[in-house]
This record gives C-alpha cells, sequence and structure tokens, in this order.
C-alpha cells in the first residue's frame, strides 16, 4: 500500500480543544499532514490524534447550534420518513439529537462518546450509548435491541480510525431490508473550494464517493444512491444497502462516481495541484489582513468554528489580527481558540457598529449570517473569507 504526502498543514492544536485560559501551559499539537493512498483512492491525515483526546465530556460542538443545520435535519427527517417510513433508527454519532429527535414515533437509540452530549439526547428519552462505535458495542446493541432498519450517521465515520471495523459493525445491526446512510463533506467539493480547513484531527478521513465505494468492496455493503447537500460547504450522503439485498443501485452512484474520475479525484497529481492552491490561498489571505491592519483596522472573527482552527493555525493569525470571536455556541464563549488564543465571546444581537471587517469563521453558513447581518452589510461592514479564494466581501 502506498500512502504519498501532500498536504502539510504545519503544528496545529486539536480544533474543537476551545482553552479556558489565554495562556496554558499543555496544549496538545501534532503534525498535520493528509496523504493520499494510491490503492484505495483514500485521503487521511497521515498522523491521528487518539480519539479519547478528543471525544469526551469537554466536546464543544453542538450540531442544533444553527437554524441551518436544524432545518436540513428536519428536512432530511421528514424525507427519510416518506421515502423509508423506517421503525428503528440507529444514529452514529449522535450529538445533541439534532436528528433523532425528528422520529419521536419511531424507536431511536443513539451512540455518542462525548459524554456531555449522550447525557443531553438520555434526558431526551432517546437511549444513548455514551460509548465509541465498533464491532464490540454492536454486539451489545444486537443483543439488546436487535437489528435496525435506518443507521444514520453524519459527520462521524470520517473521524473513526479503524473504517473496516466500523463497516463490519453496521453490517451486524443493520436489518437485511435496511439502509444505512452515511454523510461527510465531500472531497470533491473541498478541493474545488480549496476549503483546506476540512484538514483537522477530528476529520482523520476526508471521503470521495469513490473511495467509500472501494472500502466497500470487501465488505457486505454497497452504495445503492448518492445524493449532494450544502451541508458544512457541500457534502455527499451516500445510501448504502447490503449486497444480498437486491433493490435497485440507481444511476446516482455511476454519474457521481465518474463526476470524480472525471475530476482526477483518483490522481494524485490533482492533490498536488490542490496543495499548491492552498499555499497561495494562505499569501493571499495574509495579504488581505495585513492590509486592513496597516490601515488600523480592528477585524474580529465571526463563528469560532473548528475549521477556522487549521486556518488561524496554518497561516498565523493570532490576536495581533483577530481582537476576538464572537461565537453562538455557550460552550465556546469565555473561551480561547486553539493554538491561536484569540478570546471568544457571545454575540450582542448585532456586529458593533465600530466594526467593519468580519472573518467568516463560519463561512459553511454564510447565507444564515449575511441574513442575519443585514444591518451590517449595508451599513459598509464587510466580511473576510478564503473560500473558494480569499476576498473581501
Ligand atoms: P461548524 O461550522 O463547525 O458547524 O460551527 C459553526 C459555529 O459557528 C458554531 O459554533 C456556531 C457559530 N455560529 C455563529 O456564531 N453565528 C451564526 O450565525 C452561525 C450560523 C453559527
Amino acid at each position: 500500500m502506498s500512502k504519498i504526502n501532500f498536504l502539510d498543514l504545519g503544528s496545529q492544536p486539536m480544533a474543537n480543544n476551545y482553552l479556558k485560559s489565554q495562556k496554558p501551559d499543555d496544549e496538545y499539537f501534532y503534525n498535520l499532514n493528509a496523504v493520499f493512498d494510491d490503492e484505495k483512492k483514500l485521503v487521511s491525515l497521515s498522523e491521528f490524534v487518539p480519539p479519547e483526546m478528543m471525544f469526551n465530556e469537554t466536546y464543544a460542538y453542538r450540531a442544533s447550534m444553527s437554524l441551518t443545520m436544524q432545518d436540513a435535519n428536519k428536512k432530511f427527517s421528514k424525507k427519510i420518513k416518506s421515502k423509508f417510513n423506517p421503525k428503528k433508527i440507529l444514529e452514529i454519532g449522535s450529538n445533541d439529537g439534532a436528528f433523532l429527535k425528528n422520529f419521536k414515533n419511531s424507536t431511536v437509540i443513539g451512540v455518542e462518546p462525548c459524554k456531555n452530549l449522550a447525557k443531553i439526547t438520555n434526558s431526551m428519552n432517546i437511549l444513548t450509548h455514551d460509548k465509541f462505535w465498533n464491532t464490540l458495542l454492536s454486539k451489545t446493541i444486537l443483543n439488546e435491541s436487535g437489528q435496525f432498519d435506518l443507521i444514520y450517521s453524519a459527520n462521524t465515520i470520517s473521524h473513526i480510525h479503524d473504517l473496516d471495523d466500523t463497516f463490519n459493525a453496521v453490517d451486524k445491526v443493520l436489518d437485511n431490508n435496511g439502509i444505512f446512510v452515511l454523510e461527510d463533506p465531500s472531497l470533491l467539493e473541498i478541493i474545488k473550494n480549496v476549503s483546506y480547513d476540512q484538514f483537522y484531527d477530528e476529520h482523520a478521513y476526508v471521503f470521495s464517493v469513490s473511495a467509500i465505494n472501494n472500502l466497500l468492496k470487501l465488505t457486505n455493503l454497497e452504495i445503492f444512491d448518492v445524493e449532494k447537500t450544502t451541508t458544512h460547504g457541500g457534502s455527499n450522503r451516500i445510501f448504502i444497502k447490503k449486497k444480498s439485498n437486491n433493490m435497485g443501485i440507481l444511476d446516482s452512484v455511476k454519474l457521481t462516481l465518474s463526476e470524480e474520475e472525471k475530476f482526477g479525484i483518483n490522481n494524485f497529481e490533482t492533490y498536488q495541484k490542490f496543495s499548491e492552491k492552498v499555499k497561495y490561498s494562505k499569501k493571499k489571505l495574509l495579504d488581505i489582513f495585513d492590509k486592513i491592519k496597516k490601515n488600523n483596522n480592528q477585524i474580529i472573527g465571526y463563528g469560532a468554528t473548528a475549521k477556522s482552527s487549521t486556518v488561524l493555525n496554518y497561516c498565523g493569525i493570532n490576536t495581533d489580527f483577530i481582537d476576538y470571536f464572537i461565537d453562538t455556541t455557550e460552550s465556546k464563549q469565555g473561551k480561547f481558540t486553539p493554538g491561536t488564543h484569540i478570546p471568544i465571546i457571545k454575540p450582542d444581537e448585532k456586529i458593533g457598529s465600530h466594526i467593519n471587517f468580519a472573518y467568516l469563521g463560519a463561512w459553511n453558513f454564510k447565507k444564515e449570517i449575511f441574513n442575519k447581518e443585514k444591518d451590517y452589510l449595508s451599513r459598509g461592514g464587510k466580511f473576510i473569507t478564503h473560500v473558494p479564494f480569499p476576498q473581501i466581501i
């Protein structure tokens, strides 16, 4: 097996590790490099951070935090109900119940290793196993609850290091006629948007549909449909069934695989070119920040996302450039951004009238944020973004 390094994003902290102190003495750093496995056509990090360090009782990310995500979950749940009418649903990575709470009339079970989040869903009467997803847990669930006709997992499978074990565990608890829906950021969109900020400790893998298709070849599972969603700047929703289930395979699978192939997702040269674009993106973003600071303007950050942690640390954007971040997530407020130690505060109703520049950390919620900040924009307030290329909007 040959894994080739193509992207070096330098020394990075854990992206969701918001700090209680601005001067921590024990912050963990690792080298963030991405590699391409030429055999499976799979992109991953070269070094994995131990899962217990990332997913524990202090985990900050809340899936219910934005209207965009709430709407997306509601809409997809409705679609699932009318298309598949599942009676028993298992979610791997159930976070704060953003998806499962839409299925009040079904049997729903969550799996969530972050104990603070599992506590939330358990208190909502959603039985949640506060454990990591693996074959061992799937056996326990099988014994206690039997098989499921829908297994859903959004932004989680790409976090799990042992993919063979993950798919085997799914196979165990999936009913023979059941479906497994896997949703993760699309490698194709990431490359097109030069959104290198999708590379961080939690994203051990960044999936193309082609890579998932290759990984499933050695399992009892196969893809039967693919949808593109706008979540997290562009994701693939991949519908998987057991090979023994003779439900037809839809054209979307062939079409997506051929779109990826044509784009060059299976060729190492594509990743070399991407890496060059990332270096250029850093240079251009720093030019923008330098120019604004030279004119003595203040810059704030908007949305202290895990993604933005990669950008800030890779580009060396710290408190010299950004005074503070505003973020609606309570557990991030009063803390400091990992590695770059920028204060995070609770937003007031609107961005203050003395602010003219805001770096859009949550660029994936641009539409929602621009809607909320109409006044800021109409008085000439600007956003800085690096996606799809560094610019002031
Ligand atoms: P995510 O991109 O990892 O989902 O994180 C989005 C973060 O952005 C989350 O902490 C909430 C924050 N946010 C705001 O602060 N204001 C907003 O209007 C939106 C939509 C998100």
